[in-house]
């Protein structure tokens, strides 16, 4: 049996949570209102266990199975934050908050965790424990790591972590999965390179930190092209290049800004090296120098191999059939700070189809609420079949 027959009785429920979701985003950490709601319902479902304020706005919620919560600990993860764009969609329940949408579809990620929660809630059909986890800050604000750090894994003994993003493109009722890397790490540079201004018309009394910073641009593109092994995937793009005040002044200063995208440990490590090897070689060799600022962001989002087998199987029971998921998808050179749970602990994140919608983080977007059901679905399986109720 594909998708569970009790979720069309939730449909409009978790419809309306999701769309009151989407008329109140919220960005980063500032996840208040949501967070509370979530606090609110979990409580009125009657689940074991809510506590809030984990990695600042997260809420973890717990429900316990048949037989008391024993064994093992499985954790579901959604996350509740939405971005800085102003909506055009025009829908009846658009953001009400200028500057702030659910372009990537949290809101509906969090309306469907809702729904499996009521769901399991009522039904307790598995022995074990489910762990619900709604965090803040997806975007850009590793909540992730913030709950890491409040202690998550340990305090639930989480001991598998499963997630879902929805993906515009791909058929209502498919699923994309694949082992290993999935989305990139996502780190970022800020360098400033310390020249020596003065008159344009006498560059020999200068050092041109323009001149030395196009060589810099220059110089990363061989980083890719022949340091990295051509078959593990890397960007460097230098997105910001700033110097200079007018045409006849060669300036003291010029920055450059950028980002970096790899699928392996190796790789990043070895474009953080020679990123800051190259800088520092080119500077000296123009009497320049340079501050550099290397963040290090988001890690390799990368699937366990049987956890990935297992949510695959499932995501066919939901799709009807083996052939509407595709366990082989390509990596995306984005990222995703599932990436930190995944370091630490086994699990996988999959993707299911949001059909024929505008691209996430695009002020047209919006969720596809006919995706709820395979996605609640997909979680209450993944749950009742890890943990089967013995009696
Ligand atoms: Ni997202």
């Amino acid at each position: 049996m594909p998708v569970i027959n009790r979720l069309a009785e939730f449909h409009d429920e978790i419809t309306a949570w999701r769309r009151d979701f989407h008329e109140n985003p919220e960005i980063l950490y500032e996840t208040h209102r949501t967070a509370a709601r979530v606090a609110e319902l979990l409580g009125e479902f009657g689940i074991d266990d809510v506590t809030t304020g984990i990695g600042q706005t997260g809420v973890v919620g717990v429900i316990k199975g048949k037989n008391g919560g024993e064994g093992k600990t499985i954790a579901l993860r959604a996350d509740m934050d939405a971005l800085p764009l102003t909506e055009i969609t025009g829908k009846e329940w658009a953001s009400k908050t200028d500057g702030a949408m659910h372009a990537c579809g949290h809101d509906g990620h969090t309306a469907m965790l809702l729904g499996t929660a009521k769901y399991l809630a009522e039904t307790r059909n598995f022995d074990g424990t489910v762990v619900l986890i709604f965090q803040p800050a997806e975007e850009g604000g590793a909540g992730a790591k913030a709950m890491m750090d409040d202690g998550l894994m340990d305090r639930w003994n989480i001991e598998e972590v499963y997630g879902l993003h929805n993906m515009p493109g791909m058929p209502v009722g498919e699923f994309a999965i694949r082992s290993g890397p999935l989305m990139a790490a996502t780190d970022e540079f800020e360098i400033t390179i310390n020249g020596l201004g003065g008159h344009a018309a006498q560059p020999h009394q200068t050092v041109d930190p323009i001149v030395v910073g196009s060589q810099i641009v220059t110089g990363f593109q061989s980083i890719v092209s022949r340091n990295r092994k051509p078959l593990d995937s890397a960007v460097i793009s230098v997105t910001v290049f700033e110097a200079g005040s007018a045409f006849n002044i060669i300036p003291e200063t010029a920055t450059l800004r950028g980002t970096v995208r790899t699928l392996s440990t190796e790789t990043r490590e070895l474009c953080e090296v020679r990123i800051k090897k190259m800088v520092e070689s080119i500077c000296e060799a123009h009497g320049a120098t340079a501050d550099i600022n290397y963040m290090k962001n988001y890690p390799v989002c990368s699937n366990h191999a049987a956890p990935t087998a297992f949510a695959a199987k499932i995501a066919a029971e939901v799709a009807g059939g083996e052939d509407k998921v595709n366990t082989e998808i390509e990596p995306s050179m984005g990222g995703e700070d599932f990436a930190y749970y995944l370091e630490d602990r086994p699990g996988a994140f999959i993707f299911a189809g949001n059909g024929d919608t505008a691209k996430l983080h695009n002020p047209a977007y919006d969720f596809n609420d006919e995706l709820i059901p395979y996605g609640c679905s997909y979680f209450i399986k993944l749950v009742e079949t890890a943990m089967p109720a013995s009696a």
